[in-house]
């Protein structure tokens, strides 16, 4: 069986790349980026899947494809970009699909579809309407729209993903990760909210920066900690892996992901122990971040059961700080 894998150079992709080349299969990756793994059954299409002519060159031959890649970014000024990426992209590649006779189409979403921090219920279920407030939310959905048409239309069964956010463990306590960085300490958050354009929220945050590198304890302008699910990557392995295998996955719709949230009024503390960091907390306008997400339907129907607490993720984000710092 041959694979194409998008996003084959990036956090989910390349390992997932990597496991399927340990279990015998022919990988073709297909990203901006060369993934760099040299394989006798790797071939690599290095461009955009929003260039048909290497979309042409990448589809041919696949059996399976898994659809990984896509552009993340919440700035207004990079909108362009991603519609082009995640949807015309996602447009093209399926219509170079559309002659092949894949045995599964498997598409990474992402929980962005739902309005997860105004949600209409907790936990979010996949039955949640999908209400995305986010322009990368909205590609994700729209992205979803087409792999269905493309599977009503080609007979090709699909599998979408709503994939929760991930993290590989070595990035939560590094300050220069793109989500971690922002996320937790407090100078890369303060960047962040000027690229945002949030005036009142870089006044707060920079009335609490007195120099030394720290960790911001994030809480919305009520005082209610953030909370959020924060998966590692080799737990989102294992599910699209399901995904890919499992009878019982065609034309279905999962939310995939770590069981519990992670609270940060707990995991901020524990991050600041490991660290030696001083700890900022801070409230922030607005309702901030706050749900939850249920993970039910994949662990009952394929079998899913993540390994990675985020307790786990934390010891390993300490060996791997350490190491960097000395
Ligand atoms: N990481 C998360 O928190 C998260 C959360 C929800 C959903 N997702 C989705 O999961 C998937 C994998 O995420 P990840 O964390 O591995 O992201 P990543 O950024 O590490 O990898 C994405 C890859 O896609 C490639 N890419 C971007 N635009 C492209 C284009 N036009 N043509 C070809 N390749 C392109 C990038 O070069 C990159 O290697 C993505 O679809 C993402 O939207 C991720």
């Amino acid at each position: 069986m041959s694979v194409l894998v998008t996003g084959s150079a990036g956090r989910v992709g390349s390992r997932v790349v990597r496991r399927l080349l340990d279990a015998g299969r022919a990988v073709t990756g297909f990203d901006l980026r060369s993934a760099g793994i040299a394989h006798p059954a790797f071939r690599e299409v290095v461009g955009g899947f929003d260039d048909r002519a290497k979309a042409a060159e990448a589809v041919p031959g696949a059996d399976v494809i898994l659809h990984l890649g896509a552009f993340m970014s919440w700035l207004p000024a990079a909108r362009d970009k991603l519609f082009s990426a995640n949807v015309e992209g996602t447009r093209v590649l399926l219509e170079e699909a559309a002659g092949l006779k894949l045995s599964r189409f498997v598409f990474a979403s992402s929980g962005e579809v739902y309005p997860e921090n105004v949600p209409d219920y907790l936990p979010v279920d996949e039955a949640h309407p999908r209400k995305p407030r986010s322009s990368y939310g909205l590609t994700k959905l729209l992205g979803e729209e087409l792999v269905r048409f493309f599977e009503r239309t080609s007979g090709t069964p699909a599998t979408i993903l709503r994939f929760s956010h991930t993290q590989d463990a070595n990035e939560l306590l590094d300050p220069t990760s793109f989500f971690s960085g922002p996320r937790f300490f407090l100078q890369p958050k303060i960047r962040q909210q000027e690229s945002f354009g949030n005036a009142a929220a870089v006044a707060l945050l920079k009335q609490a920066d007195d120099g030394p590198e720290a960790l911001v304890l994030s809480r919305n302008e009520a005082g209610r900690p953030f909370r959020m699910h924060i998966t590692d990557t080799r737990d989102m392995v294992e599910g699209i892996l399901l995904a890919l295998d499992h009878q019982g996955a065609a034309g279905q719709t999962y939310n995939l992901g770590a069981t519990a949230p992670v609270d940060f009024a707990e995991a901020l503390p524990r991050m600041a122990q490991l660290t030696g960091l001083s700890l900022k907390t801070i409230d922030l306008p607005g309702a901030g971040v706050f749900y939850e997400t249920s993970n039910a339907k994949i662990r009952a129907e394929l079998g899913y059961e993540p390994r990675w607490t985020f307790d786990r993720m934390m010891d390993e984000a300490a060996q791997a700080r350490a190491t960097r710092v000395s």
